[in-house]
Formats: C-alpha cells, structure tokens, sequence
C-alpha cells in the first residue's frame, strides 16, 4: 500500500488569521493532490509560515475549513493529523540519539518494539543516516542533522510531509545536495509535501507547483515553468526570476497582436487578454529573451534603442544595463560567447525581440 492513495488530498478553504489588525492568512482557498510536491514561496511575512501551522493544527484559524480527504479537520488537534514536520523550531531533541529522535514518533504513537526498530531502520536507510544512529545531534554537521529530522518526520508513515525552510541554515553547496535528497525522498515515497521557502531558486527546482504568497494572499499558483513564463502580475514577474517591465498605450490590435506606443518606440505584443485600445498596458519581459545589436534588425520584431551603462561578466552570461529613453534601466542577458566587441559602456545598442517573448501582467 502507498501512502498518497489514502489520504494526501488536502482542501483548504478560505482560511483566515488574523492578529491584531494584520491578516497574516487572507482568505486563503488551495487545493492539494495526493502526492503532490507543493510550494509555498513568498517574501518574509507573507503568511508561508502561519498557513503550514494552520495545516499542522498549531494555529488555529479565525474562518474557514481544512479537509483532509474530504473529512473536515479544522478542529482536529496537531497528533490527530498523523502529519510529518521539519520546523525550523522544531530541533531534535539534544538528549536522544538519532535512533530515539526518529524512534520518538512512533513510541508515542505506542507502536510494537519490532515495528518501531523496522521503521526506524527504513527511515535512517532512506536519508543515509544509519551509520550514526548513535550519535547525539550535537556530534552531527548541520547537513546530517537535517536529514535526521527528515527522518523524524516520515518514521510513522505520515499522510502528509509539512516543510518549513528545511535548509535555512545550511551554506549554499549543501543546500543544493540536500535539495536533491529532499526531491528523491519524494519521489522514493510518494507522499504530499508541502514545502516553504523563499528561496526561489528552490522553489523552481523542487517543486510540481507553486503557490506565489504576497501579504496573506495568494499572488499566483502553477507549476514552475507556468509561473516563469506567464506570470500574471508585475509582482510574480519579479519575484520568480528577473524581469524588465515597458510600459506602454495599446495603439490597435490586430490578430491577437497589439501595437503598443512607449516613450522609446512601438513594440508588438501577442496575447489574447489584451484591453482594449487606448488603455496602459505593461509587459514583462525576461533578460534572456532580449538580443543586443549594433544596428536595428528586421528579423525580430521589437527593436528599441538604448546605450549601455555597464555589464558584468557572469560566467556562462554577460549581464548588461541599457538605458532606454523614456523607459528607464533594461536588463539584458546574452551568452558570454556572443558577446560582441561593439558591447562596451556608453556605447548605443538596440533591444530586440519577438512579440510573443514578452508577457503582459497587472501591475498589481
Ligand atoms: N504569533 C503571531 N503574533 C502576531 N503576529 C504574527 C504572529 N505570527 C505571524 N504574525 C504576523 O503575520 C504575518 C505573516 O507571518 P508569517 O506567517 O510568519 O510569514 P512568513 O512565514 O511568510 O515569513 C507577519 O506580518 C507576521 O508578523
Ligand atoms: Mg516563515
């Protein structure tokens, strides 16, 4: 038996918290699939934290419901869920040995002697950790402790994994290792995750989807490449990734493509959603879609002219700020092995790409 077809599927239902005047949680409505990897990511403050308390039964909540497999359990205590955690403030107890940390679970849930040493042993086998089982959290790296408390969190077979910013206090390369084991882990056991950061990168990379939090609300939910390349506001554009953001007046539109007048030029812009002419319109736009040239092309569609205020050298890519008249700092990205020697500060250059690399948002 695989634990997501029991009962992984998790409804929340506009769900509310406020303290004193701030809605840490504003009318929140989600719905999670069994199995699914789910990702709340959002600047510090936005309500990540105190929505995965709701969901944990630590918080309770001013309105609203959370179904677990179509039963209600708003009011059901936090031991009653049967959920794992790995809480930032939820360090393993000190005094234990990683075997009693992992075993701890699943003694106070009163499970035989053989069944707890059988899981304990699956637990520490899945995160590589069974080679120091007896020793205390203070004689691990930051690394293994981490993958200890994972192994606290999934020991009794939960019905769903709770992850709150797992890995804030491992240094970068670590991070990244433990990100990977993170993902197999949820792959090996097939249960639903829900995963908080704010680290995008992360979230890009872990993640079936993303639920985009902006103070207490959600922003925007997809899947990682949904969100990148059509956010939908000006706030998921620069939150997930870079963007560039020209603003403009539709002009006309014809065939689904509007012709948008900015202070530096006309640019076209496909998409359906269109207004209708004559109103403000903002396109967002990714750094890596814009092509630098010396002379104005026909091949891509949009051409602006700018001058080049600095660049950086980044490896792989060549980062550049090109003032464009009217509209202000543009960044491009191009590849480090395109770089031109026409590319220098203070030199003019010209912006180009297609109608459909842009994307238009709110600008909300
Ligand atoms: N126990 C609390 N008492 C008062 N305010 C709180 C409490 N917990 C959270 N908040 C407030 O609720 C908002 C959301 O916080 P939080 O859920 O911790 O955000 P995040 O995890 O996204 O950083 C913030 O404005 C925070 O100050
Ligand atoms: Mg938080």
């Amino acid at each position: 038996m695989t634990m997501h077809d029991t009962q992984g599927d998790l409804s929340i239902e506009n769900l509310l918290k406020q303290y004193g005047n701030v809605r840490a949680v504003d009318d929140v409505s989600l719905h999670i699939r069994p199995g699914e990897f789910l990702t709340l990511l959002g600047p510090s403050g936005s309500g990540k934290t105190t929505l995965l308390m709701m969901i944990a039964g630590f918080v309770a909540a001013d309105a609203g419901r959370i179904g677990l497999g179509g039963r209600d359990i708003t009011h059901l205590a936090p031991e009653q869920r049967n959920f794992g955690m790995v809480f930032q403030g939820y360090a393993l107890f000190p005094h234990l040995s990683v075997r009693e940390n992992v075993a701890f679970p699943l003694k106070i849930r009163r499970r035989p002697k053989s069944e707890v040493e059988a899981a304990v042993k699956t637990a520490l086998d899945r995160v590589q950790m069974a080679h120091l089982a007896d020793r205390l959290p203070r004689q691990l790296s930051g690394g293994q402790q981490q993958r200890v408390a994972l192994a606290r969190a999934m020991s009794f077979q939960p019905n769903l994994l709770l992850l709150d910013e797992p890995l804030g206090a491992l240094d970068r390369k670590l991070r990244v290792d433990v990100q990977m084991e993170i993902k197999k882990l949820h792959q090996d056991l097939g249960t639903t995750f829900i995963y908080v950061t704010h680290d995008q990168e992360e979230a890009l990379s872990m993640s079936d989807r993303i639920v985009i939090f902006r103070q207490g609300r959600i922003a925007q939910i997809g899947t990682p490449s949904e969100l990148y390349n059509r956010p939908q506001s000006r706030f998921v554009a620069a939150f997930l990734g870079e963007s560039d953001f020209i603003a403009g007046t539709v002009q006309s539109i014809d065939g689904g493509i509007a012709r948008i007048a900015t202070p530096a030029g006309e640019i076209l812009q496909n998409g359906t959603k269109h207004p209708s002419i004559g109103s403000n319109i903002t396109v967002a736009l990714r750094p890596e879609k814009i092509a630098l040239l010396a002379e104005p092309t026909a091949d891509r569609r949009n051409c602006l002219p700018g001058r080049i205020v600095a660049w950086r050298y980044l490896g792989g890519h060549l980062c550049f700020e090109i003032a464009v008249e009217g509209i202000g700092p543009i960044r491009a990205e191009i590849a480090a092995a395109e770089g031109q020697t026409f590319l220098q500060e203070g030199k003019q250059a010209w912006l180009a790409w297609q109608p459909q690399d842009g994307v238009t948002v709110t600008e909300e």
